[in-house]
């Protein structure tokens, strides 16, 4: 099973990586060029179904959670919490409504699901999966326990409920180090970003067995390419997520979360920014700093993009697509979040 060892890093090899694996190579090629909110055609041509959402939350008793990276119509039209994955993931306890709609992929929803589970929680299209997620099984992760006695397995939550439920603890990509730093061991198997745990390693004295996992969006960006960009455009603040390979990161002025880099935009208050991540976001954060400049690194996560307006409001009009989750794992996979929102 390994297939090298590089630094205190060990790679496994993948031992099910599923065919129906949902790459795209033809995502959305890398633009350089700056980044608008939406205009006001866009917003007209919304306008009924912001109007019908908002209507039909107030009828179905319903919340929006939207991730950070849906589109602006959602995003600033009818979403009623917005954040990263481990702020959704707080939110979602919290709710009081009957029904939660999750406006991100499915791994949230299932997220949303676990820790709320007399909610009724929809998926808009339950198309919109994750590359990391269909990386790994559960069946994987007994055979890396297996091969690695005792050592504890950290999960990224961009992962089915069967494999946090083989796992002993979860994270985001915002508290992936404190995660693995709380753990107070000097290895962990952490899955299945390959390039989140090499940036995490990077910054910590804890020894990772990864799995080849990568995330289909960032793993395209480059370091020659946000070289270019600072060229292109001198003084941009370069921003990375930690999923994008860790020479990108190197040459990035901040890697974070999606809310961590949302939270750097609004306090750090720098004139020209660049995301290095999916370019929904750029899009919100230009609607809501418009004394930014934001230049677009463009890359659009394809499963992101199946959530739309028109989705949602069907959601909410037919009360498709219900989320579940198997009883004779929820405990286990629910554990496995709450110790991560514990630390
Ligand atoms: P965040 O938790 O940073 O929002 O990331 C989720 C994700 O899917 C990034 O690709
Ligand atoms: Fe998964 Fe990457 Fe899309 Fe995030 S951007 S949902 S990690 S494929």
């Amino acid at each position: 099973m390994l297939i090298s060892s590089i630094k205190g890093i060990t790679v496994t090899s993948q031992t099910t990586m599923p065919a129906t694996t949902p790459r795209t190579p033809d995502a959305t090629p890398a633009l350089h060029l700056p980044i608008r909110p939406l205009d006001a055609d866009t917003w007209d041509a919304a306008a009924a179904d912001i109007e019908a959402i908002t209507e039909l939350k107030r009828e179905k008793d319903a919340v929006i959670l939207a991730h950070n990276y849906m589109t602006g119509d959602i995003f600033h039209g009818v979403a009623d919490i917005t954040g990263d994955s481990l702020a959704l993931a707080r939110e979602a306890r919290h709710v009081t409504q009957s029904t939660i709609v999750l406006a991100g992929v499915h791994f949230m929803a299932e997220t949303a699901k676990l820790l709320n589970p007399g909610k009724r929680v929809l998926l808009p299209d339950l198309r919109a999966g994750c590359s990391l997620a269909a990386s790994v099984t559960a069946e994987d992760v007994s055979a890396l326990r297996a091969a690695h006695p005792g050592v504890p397995v950290v999960t990224y939550v961009n992962t089915s409920v069967a494999v946090k439920a083989a796992s002993d603890i979860c994270c985001t990509s915002g508290n992936a180090l404190r995660v693995v730093e709380s753990l107070g061991v000097d290895r962990v198997i952490m899955i299945p970003d390959q390039y989140l745990a090499r940036n995490i390693a990077a910054q910590t004295g804890v020894d990772m067995i990864i799995w080849p996992g990568a995330c289909e969006v960032h793993e395209q960006f480059t370091a020659a390419e946000v070289r270019a960009l600072r060229d292109e455009y001198p003084g941009v603040t370069v921003l990375a997520h930690p999923e994008c390979p860790p020479e990108v990161v190197a040459e990035a002025d901040f890697a974070g979360s999606t809310a961590q880099m949302s939270d750097f935009v609004a306090s750090r208050r720098a004139s020209m920014v660049a995301l290095v991540t999916e370019c929904s976001m750029s899009a919100n954060l230009a609607g809501a700093h418009p004394e930014v400049e934001f230049i677009g690194m463009c890359r659009l996560c394809p499963h992101m993009q199946r959530i739309t307006l028109k989705g949602i409001r069907t959601a909410l009009e037919t009360g498709r697509h219900e989320i579940s989750v198997d009883p004779a794992i929820a405990d286990r996979a629910r554990l496995a979040v709450e110790r991560m929102l514990a630390v």
